[in-house]
């Protein structure tokens, strides 16, 4: 750009952040954590709120005064008087004062390295919404994309001594991000999952996937690592409990092994974990695996070859004092609450919870379902949206594909059944299924309103027919329900993923009177009749579990919050539709199959 006479600097640079869109870390830059020591970079940062994004704009990170004829210029930051914030965390519950912010935050603090020979040093974000930018020591190292996934940066080169590091996070939504600008729950900014560093020999383990083989014998696991570089050697894969300590091969930086044997298989009610290590030259990994077989068979789902019901309910994640930012025990808690509800299956809705979500249903025994937010209208029409939903959809499931609990990836929620929509979302569908041939792939669509049926043309590349449905509350025949599902012939098991009323905790009148518990307890007493008699829904996971903050949602009975929750959004207040679905999923599970045997021997492990 020609430089007018009276040009000063960054006051008139519009385009100062094309400069920093590059070096997007996806999920080729992740990095297998398993059993990894890492060094936290959680607690306190300085921080300043940045609504210009002046930061970017005058290179704070630079840390260099702007000396002219000898004359420094006034900065216009001062890093170690800045307040101080505690990371990880969501700022909109920080301050009263940031409760509906939305834009930048610029946080930075400094810390100690003493670097090692051959050691090669990574910054971890477990996730910030929705964009984060990275500077070490003045250096640029680059951005992520996304709100729910985690972000990788090597920093080995740029480190001292002494270093600081400076991040920008900004939540603001835009049309061609992944979620789009418009959703139904509150947009909370930060970095709100934990910031660590991790170290690992120049030649690590990068990448480490074991499960069952899905090929109905529940005899061969599958074992593939793949290694930072291109070399040759020798892995040792260990199953201390299945007497297995093997070699596995690694040819130009991968290896996959298959070995026979009958582990005892995971299911919801006997949640059996094996611990799983991986050595490779000095680097080692480990996990806890659940060796279960998720399928379908026509229009049955099957966990371990047997047909189940899958009783779920949706979850946002949300809890009143932290936002997006919950802790491992509100994360622990919200699970126990979904067991006494009777469920063996959760919907995350409608992104990547946090990866301890999973870890804690491996344990506890429960299935899940886990999305990306293709939520609603999407740029579908523009192919960088589609990378950046695509990447999503790769680093959640690098992040989460070790977990016995996950059976469903989901591509997205209630989006118009166009043929752009179409041809986006049917090939996020084949990125799952090709990346990912052990689980079900699948979508919350919507019903064809005009046939009043399930006539989603993405339900063809689905293994399972997700179906938002509010017959009673936005739909106000209750007797179109029954009749969408006559009006059906899915070829494949149907999920309803959404279904619900709004109910005020502790508002009363009758069950015609709208926000009333009563009416949300008449809307799941006709559903649940209704849906527990069709043939080919095979499991629920109703809107939702708790209620949750939206900006969409004003009126007096809603003061921002979506009041579909079965109990209060501070978790303790159950609402009479609880025990209606309670007692729904107690009648279905006395007719569950027996409980599931525990296979006690010893596994006999060769490899094949
Ligand atoms: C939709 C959407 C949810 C939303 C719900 C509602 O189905 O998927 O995210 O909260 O309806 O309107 O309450």
């Amino acid at each position: 750009m020609k430089k007018a006479n009276n040009f000063v600097s960054d006051i008139h640079v519009e385009d100062y952040a094309a400069q920093y869109e590059g070096l997007q870390a996806t999920a080729e830059a992740m990095i297998f954590l398993g059993g990894r020591k890492t060094q936290s970079l959680n607690g306190e940062w300085n921080y300043a709120v940045d609504q210009y994004d002046t930061c970017i704009r005058q290179q704070w990170f630079l840390e260099k005064s702007i000396d002219q004829n000898g004359f420094t210029f006034p900065l216009d930051y001062s890093f170690e008087e800045w307040p101080v914030m505690e990371l990880p965390t969501c700022w909109n519950v920080k301050d009263p004062m940031y409760y509906l912010y939305e834009g930048s935050m610029i946080f930075t603090r400094t810390f100690p390295w003493g670097k090692k020979e051959g050691e090669e040093v990574y910054l971890r974000i477990g996730a910030a919404n929705y964009l984060v930018r990275v500077f070490v020591n003045g250096k640029y190292l680059g951005m992520h994309r996304g709100g729910s996934t985690p972000a990788f940066f090597k920093l080995t080169e740029v480190l001292e001594a002494k270093n600081r590091i400076l991040l920008q996070a900004d939540s603001t939504r835009r049309p061609e991000q992944v979620p789009t600008e418009n959703t139904d729950w509150f947009n909370y900014g930060g970095i709100y999952r934990d910031i660590e560093l991790i170290c690992v020999p120049k030649v690590h383990v990068k990448d480490f996937r074991i499960g069952l083989v899905p090929d109905g014998t529940y005899q061969h696991i599958d074992a593939e690592v793949k290694l930072s570089e291109a070399v040759c050697g020798t892995a040792i894969l260990e199953i201390p409990e299945l007497g297995v300590r093997m070699d596995l091969p690694i040819e130009q930086g991968t290896g996959r092994v298959t070995l026979e044997g009958n582990p005892a298989l995971w299911t919801p009610e006997h949640p059996k974990l094996y611990d799983v290590k991986l050595s490779f030259e000095g680097d080692e990994v480990s996990d806890r695996i659940g060796f279960r077989e998720i399928s379908v068979h026509g229009r049955e789902i099957l966990l371990n070859g047997k047909p189940l019901f899958l009783r779920g309910i949706s979850c946002h994640e949300e809890s009143v004092p932290n936002g997006k930012a919950v802790s491992p025990k509100e994360q622990e808690e919200t699970i126990r609450i979904a067991k006494e509800l009777g469920c063996n299956f959760m919907r995350l809705a409608h992104y990547p919870h946090h990866e301890n979500m999973a870890k804690l249903a491996d344990e506890m025994g429960l299935l899940l379902w886990e999305e990306i937010p293709v939520y609603w209208a999407i740029r579908f029409d523009r192919e960088k949206t589609y990378q950046d939903a695509e990447n999503q959809l790769r680093e959640l499931i690098t992040r989460d594909q070790n977990r016995a609990s996950v059976i469903i990836w989901s591509v997205g929620n209630e989006n118009m059944d166009t043929d752009e929509r179409l041809h986006f979302m049917k090939s996020l569908a084949d990125k799952a299924h090709e990346m990912d041939a052990t689980r079900l792939v699948s979508a919350a669509c919507l019903v064809d309103g005009a046939k009043n049926a399930i006539a989603d043309r993405l339900a063809e590349y689905l293994d399972i027919i997700g179906i938002n449905e509010y017959y009673g509350w936005y739909a106000p025949d209750f007797s179109k329900l029954p009749e969408m599902l006559n009006n059906s012939s899915p070829k494949k098991p149907v999920i309803i993923t959404e279904f619900g009323a709004d109910a005020l905790a502790g508002l009363h009148g009758t069950a015609d009177e709208k926000g009333t518990e009563e009416c949300q307890k008449d809307v799941y007493e006709k559903q649940v009749k209704v849906l527990g008699s069709t043939e080919y829904v095979k499991g629920m996971t109703p809107w939702i579990l708790f209620d949750f903050r939206c900006p969409r949602r004003t009126s007096y009975k809603q003061k921002y919050y979506n009041r579909k929750g079965l109990l209060s959004e501070d978790k303790t207040y159950r609402k009479p539709a609880f025990y209606v679905l309670q007692a729904f999923y107690e009648s279905l599970r006395s007719q569950d199959h027996p409980e599931d045997e525990i296979v006690t021997k010893r596994g006999n492990f060769q490899s094949t």
